[in-house]
């Protein structure tokens, strides 16, 4: 491969810019397979460049890490605004860990350019790559008390990386020796930013690139925990856009860049700037606000959740949210996941209601569940829409009473992530029904929801104003119950008087509902 490019710097070229030249022809010999089997996408130049600058480092000596660093373009960005702006500075080390053993030549004619730049500047620069596994190379920084054979670790200033993204099963050696930070199927970046998280030294800066997935979802909660006890934000930039950050190598994914420090005292009212742009051409003319902590980092909750409003409707939502105190458990109302799992009841389910002697009951589905109407039956292959009631099944089956109906997931293309429909008990007259895994159900355990309280949530559920709140911290389609249970709601009468409005009115329509939404909310913020 290394014979293959020959490519030189140019004349007064900056170090990153050559990086960025010498990535861009090597990953046009790799294949696709390659760069998906090792999370190989590297960081274009302007955004290198523009995470280099979240640094305020000033000491005279910076020892630097870049954990798959491709060919070194974050390094040489950071070390690039670091020689320009920090006038003291005399000596840099730095790391840099990469596991494609045939990239090694190619970051090694980066990193002499680099040397060679530096030194013509005046500045010293020593330089170590490790063509190894960077995880599990420092994952004993995760135990409590180290090996006592492991090599002790130097800690450092600034890491700053664009780690691989991809999910790994939960026997995979690096998801073993991270345990402590992994919960069902960890994704390989946030391990890299926990052990990062553990290598800095006291107030040493760490930059990443990578998705947000990891701002809310149970998989990403162990880690936040840990993330956030660790390192004080103080910088977020939101890619608004899913194709435009890494166009060039059609990654669609919802990135987002970091920049904190590394904290013993963690400071609750820290302002927290969150900047966004739709991708990396209006980089320059990002919109940027600011937050205290306590006010995007749920800290009273052991959720963690990372809110990142970048509009200023998505700022009042939050705030009309942060007032309310109410929630689900308050209510004494609870969400649970539908328990039919098909391919296990699939002696149960049935197209017909005719079964013999045997009593059916209806099964709702994801597609039964539209917004503010459960269409019920839709005939579909392969979901039967009925389940028979037998002294096998009862224990997947739950008992005929008032629900919301909620999906679990939408896909990318609905308008809305939360699409919600009421069920009432007269519905049918059946003991039980049958709820399929793929729909939660909120409901009272003990006890009965009101009529006006189902068509209220569910009303509240469908909203734009839940929409924008729920896009604020989830990225994804999947909607879980978790975060439904932390989510504040609005005092219960209010709710209740949504409900009352909608079912007096009859008129079901989401335009309906969403409009006396807004207004039932409007009233509530205009008394406090
Ligand atoms: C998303 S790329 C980013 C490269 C570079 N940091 C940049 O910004 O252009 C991630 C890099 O990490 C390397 N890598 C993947 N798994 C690794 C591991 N476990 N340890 C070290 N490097 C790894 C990949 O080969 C790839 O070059």
């Amino acid at each position: 491969m290394e014979n293959r490019i020959s490519i030189q710097p140019k004349h007064h070229e900056l170090p990153s810019h050559f990086a960025d030249r010498l990535g861009v022809e090597y990953a046009s010999f790799v294949s696709q397979h390659h760069k998906k089997e090792n999370g190989q996408f590297f960081t274009p130049v302007e955004i290198a460049t523009f995470m280099g600058s979240y640094s305020q480092f000033s000491s005279n000596s910076v020892r630097i890490l870049d954990p798959g660093c491709g060919t070194t373009v974050l390094a040489c960005a950071l070390i690039e605004y670091l020689v320009h702006y920090n006038k003291n500075l005399k000596s840099i080390e730095l790391v840099a860990y990469e596991t494609d053993a045939s990239l090694i030549p190619i970051l090694e004619q980066s990193l002499s350019y680099l040397q060679v730049w530096a030194t013509n500047k005046g500045i010293e620069i020593t330089s170590s790559i490790y063509n190894e596994d960077f995880i599990l190379h420092n994952a004993d920084c995760l135990k409590e008390i180290g090996d006592l054979f492991a090599i002790p670790i130097e800690p450092f200033d600034i890491i700053i990386s664009n780690p691989p993204y991809f999910k790994l099963p939960i026997d995979d050696k690096r998801a073993i020796a991270a345990k402590i930070v992994v919960n069902g199927h960890p994704n390989i970046y946030a391990i890299f930013m926990a052990i990062s998280a553990k290598l800095l030294k006291e107030n040493g800066e760490l930059i990443f690139i990578t998705p947000r997935s990891y701002a809310s979802g149970g998989y990403f909660k162990v880690f936040r925990k840990f993330f956030f006890n660790l390192i004080e934000l103080d910088n977020v930039h939101m890619f608004v856009s899913r194709k435009d950050t890494f166009n060039r190598d059609k990654v669609l994914q919802e990135t987002v860049i970091i920049k904190g420090t590394r904290k013993k005292n963690l400071n609750p009212n820290k302002q927290i700037v969150i900047s966004s742009s739709s991708g990396l051409k209006d980089l320059k003319e990002s919109t940027v606000k600011s937050f205290p902590k306590k006010d995007i980092i749920n800290l009273n909750s052991n959720e963690n959740i990372l809110y990142l409003p970048t509009t200023n409707r998505e700022e009042t939502v939050l705030n009309i949210f942060k007032n309310w105190s109410g929630n689900l458990s308050k209510y004494n109302i609870k969400i649970s996941t539908g328990p039919v799992v098909a391919f296990r009841a699939r002696d149960y389910i049935s197209d017909n209601f005719e079964n013999g002697g045997i009593q059916m009951a209806p099964l709702f589905w994801l597609h039964n569940v539209k917004q503010m109407v459960l269409e019920w039956p839709i005939v579909k292959p392969q979901k039967g829409q009925y389940i028979s009631i037998e002294d096998k099944s009862k224990s997947i089956l739950i008992p005929n009473k008032n629900y919301v109906l909620l999906r679990r997931f939408s896909s990318k293309d609905d308008k809305n992530r939360l699409v919600a429909a009421p069920y009432f008990c007269n519905f049918i007259r059946s003991s039980y029904i049958g709820v399929e895994n793929k729909v939660n159900y909120i409901y009272r355990p003990d006890g009965h929801l009101e009529r006006n309280e189902v068509v209220g949530l569910c009303a509240l559920l469908n909203s734009s104003l839940f929409d924008v709140y729920f896009r604020i911290f989830n990225g994804n389609v999947n909607v879980s119950a978790t975060e439904l249970r932390s989510m504040t709601l609005p005092p219960l009468d209010i709710i209740q008087e949504i409900g009352e409005t909608i079912i007096l009115l009859n008129d079901f329509s989401a335009e309906n509902t969403n409009q006396i939404v807004n207004e039932n909310i409007e009233s509530v913020i205009t008394h406090e």
